[in-house]
């Protein structure tokens, strides 16, 4: 019955959770608001923040599992990718809660681990599956043949999904992060009031730049004729938005299923929080005779919880770091030697 405690700290949310036998029995999350009135996460200030957040968030996630710290088996955090400052508090702490209670350190990649988010509760995916990952800095359509084996097939080449989401918003006027600001007003929009062109990219890659663009100009234009055109069109305006991002998003992920003729399909990350997108994936499964599987929603935004399922698949390999391991800011899927520097 391996107990781990799970550390995230990758961007602007600092989350604790603990995991027992494969179950997650608590999941605490600080969000940061001081961003907000920047239009973004500021680095330096997201790491101040954790520092302040991660030793609160850590003993609420133990008094909310009732687990006694002297009972942690392991102890596992995100290595990377993500901003290195940020990143630092995570693994700083892991670390030094490591060498006090002399206990082995797993590191933890952090888009795989939005991917084995899946493996919290029992609706779990089976093997191979293929997984849209779409979060703030990263869209990925990734072939899932194990816990660690994973093979990304196809990823934008240049925005990813939420920054489309967050820069649009932005140009709309409202503040960070836009994401869910774009979904609350789209519900009351009209998804084909506008058309915003659908970008024709090889293979399974995504680019998000010409739409942000093309999305820029739009607004622009209708400004320069009516200077309320967002006011008076906030909802038509998001719902177009979003359903252009869903359905480039979701064109790809079926070439991709139908051509490795896989059935058991998987959306993950911050954006796979996009009431648009779940509807949208949801009914395509349907449609294809496809499994679909969506996680709950305080899985899908930046959470410990996945770190700690991820941490204790690696526990039951027996994959351990020592104390010399270092955060990446960018890690790729493949395992990582321990002095691997930020690049
Ligand atoms: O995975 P995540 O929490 O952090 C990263 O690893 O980047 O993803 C954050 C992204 C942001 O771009 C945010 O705007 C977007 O997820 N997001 C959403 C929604 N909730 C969060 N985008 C669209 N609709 C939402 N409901
Ligand atoms: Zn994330």
């Amino acid at each position: 019955m391996p107990v781990i405690l799970g550390i995230e700290s990758s961007c602007d949310e600092t989350s604790a959770s603990v995991c027992v036998d494969g179950e997650i029995l608590s999941n605490v999350i600080a969000n940061q608001t001081i961003h907000e009135a920047y239009g973004g996460v500021v680095p330096e200030l997201a790491s101040r923040v954790h520092q302040q957040n991660i030793v609160p968030a850590v003993q609420q996630a133990l008094l909310n599992a009732k687990v006694n710290k002297n009972d942690i088996d392991a102890v596992a955090f995100t290595r990377g990718p993500g901003l290195l400052g940020s990143l630092l508090v995570g693994v700083s702490f892991a670390k030094a809660f490591a060498l006090a209670k002399n206990l082995p350190l797993i590191d933890i990649n952090h888009m795989q681990a939005h991917i084995l988010a899946h493996f919290i509760g029992d609706h779990k995916p089976t093997f191979p599956f293929i997984c849209l990952t779409v979060s703030g800095g990263h869209t990925q359509i990734v072939l899932v043949k194990d816990h660690f084996d994973m093979e990304i097939i196809g990823q934008t080449l240049d925005d990813a999904a939420g920054e489309a989401m967050d820069k649009t918003s932005k140009i709309l006027g409202l503040p960070y992060p836009g994401g869910p600001l774009i979904d609350k007003n789209a519900r009351s929009g009209n998804p084909d009031a506008y058309k915003f062109p659908e970008p024709q990219i090889h293979g399974y890659n995504f680019s998000f730049s010409g739409v942000k663009t093309a999305i820029l100009y739009f607004i622009r234009d209708n400004v320069a004729k009516n200077p309320n055109f967002i006011e008076e069109n906030l909802a038509d305006i998001c719902a177009s938005v979003e359903k252009r991002i869903a359905t480039i998003l979701l064109n790809k992920l079926k070439r991709a299923a139908e051509e490795y003729g896989i059935k058991d399909i998987a959306l993950a990350g911050g954006v796979s929080a996009n009431t648009g997108l779940r509807e949208a994936l949801t009914n395509l499964c349907a449609d294809k005779g496809w499994n679909c599987f969506i996680p709950k929603f305080e899985y899908c935004t930046d959470n410990a919880a996945m770190i700690a399922i991820a941490g204790h698949y690696k526990y039951l390999k027996g994959e351990f770091v020592g104390q010399e391991v270092a955060p990446l800011a960018r890690m790729p899927f493949a395992p990582q030697p321990p002095e691997g520097g930020a690049g």
